[in-house]
């Protein structure tokens, strides 16, 4: 999608994956009382990724509970069959991956006929050259900065070269998507996943491990 629009504030979404299951509500309104600005949410399947989560039950579950826009993170195989089942639950944005899916650009165009936002994420291992046909239609772009299955890993340098990339390109295209960075982002590398142009900062296990997740939010957007 084209933009004229100039490019938003940072944004914090903090990733429930961190939280206790048998208390998502209480995680929900810490998430609200922190001003974190979506909630992202982490499908696994144990079969794309080496774990297992939740499915749109829970993002049904969550949307009771909040009017924050849900950010859906599906590491799941198929994505293309459940994505109604998370439209329907209320997921605002919905991201898949690329390396999985041979027709991307089809589910990419069914999740935007459902009227919701479509992302890709990319894993380490993936150039950003794989996404390049994609960069005009997409909403969402979801940097992973670890290897996706768990929280509390640390961040891979490298993968923020990919952020760079992805700014520059809609810089000099207009495009209109958004970069989120998603593994590893703490007190120490917001700066610089920052820095490297990115919009949105995903963040499981320091947000809920932090003793005053607001100071921690203010300290990801860099206020
Ligand atoms: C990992 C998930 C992340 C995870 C990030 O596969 O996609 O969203 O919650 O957790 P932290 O911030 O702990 O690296
Ligand atoms: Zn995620």
């Amino acid at each position: 999608m084209k933009s004229e629009n100039p490019r938003p504030r940072h944004l914090v979404a903090p990733s429930i994956l961190s939280a206790d299951f048998t208390r998502i509500a209480d995680a929900v309104t810490l998430i609200e009382e922190a001003r974190g600005d979506w909630i992202h949410l982490d499908v696994m399947d144990g079969t794309f990724v080496p774990n297992i989560t939740f499915g749109p039950k829970m993002v049904a579950d969550v949307r009771k509970l909040t009017k924050l826009p849900l950010d859906v993170h599906l590491m799941i195989e198929h994505p293309d069959r459940i994505i109604p089942e998370f439209v329907r639950a209320g997921a605002d944005h919905l991201i898949f991956h690329v390396e999985n899916n041979v027709h991307v650009h089809r589910i990419v165009t069914q999740i935007q006929d459902l009227r919701v936002q479509a992302g890709i994420s990319i894993v380490p291992s993936t150039p950003v050259s794989a996404i390049v046909e994609l960069l005009e239609m997409v909403d969402l772009i979801l940097v992973m900065t670890v290897n996706p299955g768990f929280g509390g890993q640390t961040l891979i340098p490298r993968c923020l070269e990919k952020v760079r990339a992805l700014d520059t390109l809609r810089r000099d295209n207009g495009f209109g998507y958004l970069i989120s960075v998603d593994g590893g982002v703490n007190r120490e590398t917001a700066a610089a996943v920052r820095e490297a142009g990115t919009d949105v900062l995903i963040s499981g296990s320091s947000f809920f491990a932090s003793d005053d997740p607001a100071a921690e939010v203010q300290l990801f957007k860099g206020e």
